[in-house]
């Protein structure tokens, strides 16, 4: 059993209420931290756990955390991005249905690290059952003197805000978040100048993923060392996966970086193998954005390497040959899927949330999405798997924001490694147009399979 830093408790009953959070070690974090520790010390203890941001581009939090900057007299702000949409990624959510507090615990910490004394979290506006709950757990950590004026006696002060998202994934993006937080159309802002400079208000900010947050808690309480010695390489600590699609346990997991991907799919602590028992045809591992793997990729790289959940590992041989951790959401296709409509139904999500602004992922999306339906409903040409691929070229790089490389990635990948399905609905028409199956199901259940 790999070790569990952010689920440990997950199983204990009433672990999303005050009392037993806290009756389970919670919040000694906070006063470790806030008792023990200057803001500086604990930056420096993120840095050595090595922690990489877990929203997507794994970018190191400590070092994140050092590009702050701080003029007198200029409030810095926290924002945490709960705004979670990403087809196939569903781990920030459970995180904040089941065990609120951790999150709370690790927004004061990184609060105070970071200078900040208001802090926000910006939640999806769809999630309402997890917008109360956060609500009802400030109110608690408020009653207990954590939150507040003068936190535990120590002179530091914070209020942490709930904030409804505006209802669209570009919300997500950092800049697009913050426009709307301050209330503004979600549209991404041209970067530099980075939030760390401008932010909120114009404010030194950080943006940073729930699970990144909640990180911060195990690291304060055992060192940053101590989390570092978990994982491979620049791949530390554990993460949470959130995995769908033709799996005998769909669910969330914490895995310790660098379990084998073969591991997770197949053992029964994880995902527990292929529905049915078919075969795996292809895998994406790190939600709708990167590239898909086909079968021959996923547990074995091109070089022959073991193939691992981490970030090095999957990103292993490019886009060439292989993908990215992103934000975890794990997706497995079983034999009977069909690529193209697959990639199809993530391109109409792509053509749906472009926010508009740049022309190349605005139309391109759309046509995209259009060119897609056509060849999946059997009116395709060879020449529009050609054009599809010009498209996605000429997404890739000449957007604003990332959205624009997220729906051209999946586009790609799929025709440099399925281009024999796109070809079989060119010349199979009728067939094409009868089938209407193949479409993996990549939302969570209900209730989540937790280990
Ligand atoms: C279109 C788009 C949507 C995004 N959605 C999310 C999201 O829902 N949650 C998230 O944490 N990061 C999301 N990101 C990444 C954020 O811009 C940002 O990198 C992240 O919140 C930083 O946190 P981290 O360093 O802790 O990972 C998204 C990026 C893009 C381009």
């Amino acid at each position: 059993m790999g070790r569990k830093l952010l689920l440990e408790h997950i199983n204990e009953p009433g672990i999303n209420t005050f009392a037993v959070y806290r009756q389970k070690g919670g919040y000694r974090a906070v006063e470790k931290a806030l008792k023990t520790m200057s803001p500086d010390d604990v930056v420096e203890e993120v840095k050595k756990s090595g922690l990489r941001g877990r929203g997507g581009a794994g970018f190191p939090t400590g070092l994140k955390w050092s590009f702050l900057a701080k003029p007198e007299g200029v409030p810095r702000y926290l924002v945490c991005n709960a705004d979670e949409s990403e087809p196939g990624t569903f781990k920030d959510r459970y995180l904040m249905t089941h065990i609120p507090h951790a999150l709370i615990e690790g927004m004061i910490v990184s609060s105070y690290a970071l200078g900040a004394h208001t802090s926000y979290i910006y939640v999806r506006g769809e999630m309402m059952p997890q917008i109360r709950i956060l609500e009802q757990a400030i109110a608690e950590a408020k009653a207990a003197g954590l939150l507040g004026d003068n936190i535990l006696g120590t002179g530091y002060n914070l209020e942490i805000y709930v904030q409804p998202g505006g209802g669209a994934y570009i919300c997500g993006e950092e800049t697009a978040l913050l426009e709307s937080l301050e209330g503004k159309r979600g549209n991404p802002r041209i970067k530099p100048p980075f939030p760390a400079i401008a932010g909120l208000y114009g404010c030194p900010t950080v943006v940073n993923n729930v699970e990144s947050i909640a990180a911060t808690v195990p690291i304060i309480n055992d060192g940053g060392e101590e989390y570092a010695k978990i994982g491979i390489e620049r791949s530390t600590g554990t993460k949470l996966i959130s995995a769908s699609g033709n799996i005998n346990k769909p669910g969330v997991y914490e895995i310790e970086l660098g379990v084998s991907v073969e591991e997770f799919i197949y053992s029964d602590e994880y995902c527990g193998g292929i529905t049915n028992g078919k075969s795996l045809k292809a895998l994406v591992a790190g939600g709708s954005s990167v590239p898909i793997l086909p079968a021959n990729l996923i547990t074995k790289t091109a070089a022959g390497n073991s193939r691992l959940m981490t970030y090095e590992s999957l990103a292993e041989g490019g886009f060439q040959s292989g993908t990215m951790l992103g934000s975890g959401g794990f997706i497995v296709y079983d034999e009977d899927q069909c690529i193209v409509r697959n990639t199809w139904n993530f391109a109409r999500f792509y053509h749906h949330e472009s926010c508009g602004q740049c022309s190349p992922c605005r139309e391109g999306t759309g046509w995209m999405e259009k060119v897609l339906h056509k060849i999946e409903h059997g009116h395709g040409t060879m020449d529009d798997i050609d054009l599809l691929w010009d498209i996605q070229r000429k997404i890739e790089g000449n957007t604003i924001c990332p959205l624009g490389d997220a729906a051209a990635w999946p586009v790609a990948a799929a025709i440099r490694h399925f281009r024999d399905e796109f070809e079989w609905h060119v010349l199979n028409p009728q067939e094409s147009q009868q089938r209407n199956y193949g479409l993996a199901h990549y939302a969570d259940p209900l209730e989540p399979v937790v280990q």
